[in-house]
């Protein structure tokens, strides 16, 4: 065993008799834990024994942990009392300039701000607007998959689930193809901070910042010089209340954008593929009947939300489901937790492609609703569509690498192989 390596530290869950532990031994931001896999006895308990449950941080002051479906939306869909600006969307409290600054995007924005700002990109978002991306799309996923034609094996991460989002992203927003892999490198530095192997060093998270600022100042000043029209352009001449972006609030919001764009689709393709290696009755399903693919893309989301959690802060004392929350009170809505409520969804730890109705909340809901869905699913579905006709006895060279991280429920690297078909 090597105690330099993170994954060796994470409790075996399934080693614990979970029926007598304390439930106040349970640790959520444990990110060893979700780097073996979503603590899902955890979240069954929680939800059957303390679904609004009082969880203690070793690096903060503790905070609320949602894992009912109910309760999500209950908390996603009230920004006036659960606000994603009085402490930001991430678990952590920010320091004040880190505060400062997550309040110029819109993921820590309440109303009215932030539809003001949303409105800015919204348009460029609408399920209308991206089928226009459709076409171009497709012919890239079918560039990209149409690659592995040329071997065997690959690591299905970096060379096919990686490319498609930051090509999809940048293409929206202007970024020149000779830039992209370094932008997506910084995005990858930048949110996967918790993992070694990606940030090294506490400053590599804050150097991958520091260049993507220094990017959209150049893209900034080429975008004024010559204006591309992409969601680059609409941000420098948007208005906002009678007046511009400023240059912080430009840099800030494309920063996210790029970031966005990227993390999650990646580590929806990701574990999409992994997901249905496991379950090979569902795959065979899927192949003789591709109309099942929008249900399928439902159901990987809803089986491995990309992202574990988002946080909100309540502004006033109020209830969650019978359980009194202070003003000033952290909650955090754990997606993994909702996806899998029984009151909602029929044997919740059964993978079916076919599921139907599928209200999985890996989006979230409401005031914040991802603005990519629709780009991300349309993605999706072209990505396992191209899949599927291309390559066959698609099989894991070795186990799945999972990042060490409890907020992107990423896939650090998955090498597959395959016969061409
Ligand atoms: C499978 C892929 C994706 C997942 C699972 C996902 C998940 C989420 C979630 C859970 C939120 C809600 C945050 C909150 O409630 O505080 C969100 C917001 C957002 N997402 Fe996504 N996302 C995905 C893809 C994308 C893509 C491709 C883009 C852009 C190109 C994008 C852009 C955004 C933006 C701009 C917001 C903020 C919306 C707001 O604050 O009003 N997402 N996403």
């Amino acid at each position: 065993m090597n105690p330099a390596d993170p994954s060796t530290t994470a409790p075996d869950l399934d080693s614990i008799d979970l029926s007598t532990t304390d439930l106040s031994s349970i640790d959520l931001t444990d990110a060893a834990v979700w780097e073996r896999a979503a603590p899902h006895q955890w979240f069954d308990r929680l939800r059957r024994e303390s679904p609004v449950h009082w969880h203690a941080e070793a690096d903060g002051p503790g905070f609320w942990a949602l894992t009912r479906h109910e309760d999500v939306r209950r908390v996603s869909t009230a920004p006036d009392e659960f606000s994603s600006y009085v402490g930001g969307p991430l678990r952590l409290d920010p320091p004040q300039d880190g505060l400062d600054q997550v309040r110029m995007v819109i993921i820590g924005m309440d109303p009215p701000e932030h539809r003001s700002f949303r409105g800015i990109v919204a348009k460029a978002f609408t399920p209308k607007h991206i089928a226009q991306l459709g076409d171009a799309l497709e012919a890239e996923t079918a560039r990209v998959v149409g690659e592995l034609r040329d071997g065997d094996r690959c690591d299905f991460v970096a060379d096919v689930a990686a490319r498609i989002p930051m090509w999809s992203i940048s293409e929206l927003m202007g970024v020149p193809v000779a830039d992209r892999h370094r932008l997506y490198e910084l995005s990858h530095a930048l949110i996967d901070d918790q993992d070694p192997e990606v940030a090294p060093t506490p400053d590599t998270s804050m150097e991958a910042s520091i260049e993507i600022f220094g990017y959209a100042s150049e893209m900034a000043v080429r975008e004024r010089q010559s204006p591309s029209g992409s969601l680059t352009s609409a941000l420098l001449n948007a208005e906002v209340d009678g007046r511009r972006l400023t240059d912080i609030e430009f840099t800030l919001f494309f920063m996210f954008l790029i970031v966005a764009g990227n993390e999650t689709t990646r580590t929806a393709s990701s574990h999409g593929l992994l997901t249905l290696l496991d379950h090979p009755d569902q795959l065979a399903r899927l192949r003789a009947d591709p109309s099942l693919m929008p249900g399928a893309v439902e159901e990987i989301l809803r089986w491995e939300p990309p992202i574990h959690h988002f946080r909100r802060t309540a502004t006033t004392d109020v209830e969650i489901g019978g359980q009194a929350i202070a003003e000033g009170d952290k909650v955090l809505m754990w997606y993994a937790g909702a996806n899998r409520d029984p009151s909602v969804f029929e044997d919740p730890h059964t993978f079916r492609i076919d599921r139907s109705p599928n209200p999985q909340q890996s989006f979230g809901i409401g005031e914040h609703f991802c603005l990519g869905a629709s780009l991300a699913r349309l993605s999706l579905r072209l990505l396992f569509t191209e899949l599927f006709a291309t390559i066959e006895n698609i099989g894991l060279e070795s186990p799945a690498r999972r990042l060490h991280s409890n907020l992107i429920n990423g896939i650090k690297e998955m090498r597959i192989t395959y016969d061409v078909r």
